[in-house]
């Protein structure tokens, strides 16, 4: 019947009103409550735009306190949720790991799960803000087979996650603070993206009632594709496979194939058909980052930077208005910063937790939020009778 409107893949449906982000794809501008997300990466720190995304006002000093002080209070999980990592096997995938750690966590906080509460929902998502950090940090010691190491209070959101990453028991670990104000503005540039496929997911998921963290560990599931969450370890993988720059123009041939399913990762977005903003800014983070760490010419970087400039003078790439994404530059800033590809998709959902939970909490409190249902057309058998399975 053709009763429905029939939009494949949510192209012109708006499925909510939302007051948290504000994209213009065609002009490139990403807005979080009205602030644009230059502005916010040049000057606020992450646990500000997470207030921000929140509470829709940027904190007073204060109130900056006060926040940042619950949320490194509620870093430690649960010491009966360590067991569960080491229940994995140990070449686990950290998504994997993640999605079943977020999920445990439902059976940890029960004075989180009345959300009809206004208070115990900010303490849900409080919680899952603070200790996102510590489970994506015990994947990661966990898959590299080193002991864990519990969350410092001292430290700012991204240092405390460096630390819990890269220190171990057998010498000092310094956080360079110029690298963790690079990982904080790249936990910014994540934080939120409007209705994009695990957000649009956790709020399907939390349509029903359900468990604030089972609604999580659901957008985690989503991300965790390469259409999705899932490129910037694609990319990076691809900018290796590539190589060296003379390879480029072979690659650039297979994804203008329509034979080939072969993508250039990293680049094209449903929303942007314009430079994404959020790339840019990630472009001169990655700088930043190669030269406090004194990579001078990193082949990778040369490989995406020519690849960048060839696809961006390309017809094809014209034409279809294919542009760097976010994802096209935060593989090779994370790689010069320690982490292994398996951990990329992990730190996007460390840094998109904090979007999930706050579009979770705009519907929770929207007086016109029903549960999610969307139709179908229906394209299958007509009635027919049952036929034994003696005569079929
Ligand atoms: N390389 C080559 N051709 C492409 C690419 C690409 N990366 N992206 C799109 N196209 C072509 C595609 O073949 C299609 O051509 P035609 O019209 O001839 O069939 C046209 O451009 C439109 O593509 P689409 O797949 O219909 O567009 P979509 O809005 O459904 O998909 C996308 C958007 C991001 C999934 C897609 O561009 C893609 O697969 N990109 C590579 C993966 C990637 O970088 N994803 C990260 C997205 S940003 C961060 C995030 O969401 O996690």
């Amino acid at each position: 019947s053709g009763m429905f409107t029939y939009d494949p893949g949510f192209t012109s449906t708006a499925s909510c009103k939302s007051k948290i982000t504000y994209i213009d794809g065609d002009a490139g501008i990403l807005l979080h409550r009205g602030y644009p997300i230059d502005e916010l990466a040049d000057n606020a720190d992450f646990l500000e735009v997470c207030y921000l995304l929140l509470f829709g006002e940027l904190p007073t000093a204060t109130q900056k306190e006060d926040f940042d002080f619950r949320v490194t209070h509620h870093t430690m999980i649960h010491e009966q949720l360590t067991r569960l990592f080491t229940g994995f096997r140990r070449d686990a995938h950290p998504m994997a790991i993640i999605c079943g750690a977020v999920g445990a966590m439902s059976a940890f906080y029960h004075d989180s799960i009345d959300i009809t509460d206004p208070h115990k929902r900010e303490i849900a998502s409080v919680r899952m803000i603070a200790k996102i950090p510590t489970i994506a940090a015990m994947a990661y010691k966990y898959h590299v087979g080193e002991p864990f190491v519990y969350p410092r209070n001292d430290l700012g959101y991204a240092a405390n996650f460096l630390h819990m990453c890269f220190a171990t028991p057998c010498e000092e670990y310094k956080v360079n603070p110029i690298l963790s104000r690079a990982l904080d503005r790249i936990f910014i540039l994540h934080a939120d993206h409007e209705q994009n496929a695990s957000t649009s997911t956790v709020r399907l998921a939390g349509s029903s009632g359900a468990n604030p963290f089972a609604c999580i560990a659901a957008g985690i599931a989503c991300l965790w594709g390469p259409a999705h969450g899932g490129a910037n370890e694609a990319a990076l993988n691809m900018l290796e496979e590539i190589g060296s720059v003379d390879r480029i123009p072979e690659y650039i041939a297979r994804a203008k194939d329509r034979d080939d399913p072969f993508r250039l990762m990293g680049f094209g977005h449903r929303v942007y058909k314009n430079y994404d903003p959020r790339a840019k800014i990630m472009q001169k983070t990655c700088h930043e980052v190669l030269g406090e760490l004194g990579i001078k010419d990193d082949p990778l970087l040369d490989v995406a930077m020519e690849l960048e400039k060839i696809a961006l003078t390309d017809e094809y790439f014209i034409e279809k208005k294919l542009y760097p994404n976010i994802d096209f530059y935060s593989g090779i800033t994370l790689k010069a910063l320690g982490f292994p590809t398996s951990m990329f998709t992990v730190l996007f959902a460390l840094a998109r937790t904090v979007g999930w939970i706050a579009q979770w909490n705009e519907m929770i409190e929207d007086p016109e939020q029903r549960i999610g249902r969307p139709r179908q057309l229906y394209t299958g058998a007509d009635k027919r009778d049952f036929v034994p399975v003696s005569e079929r």
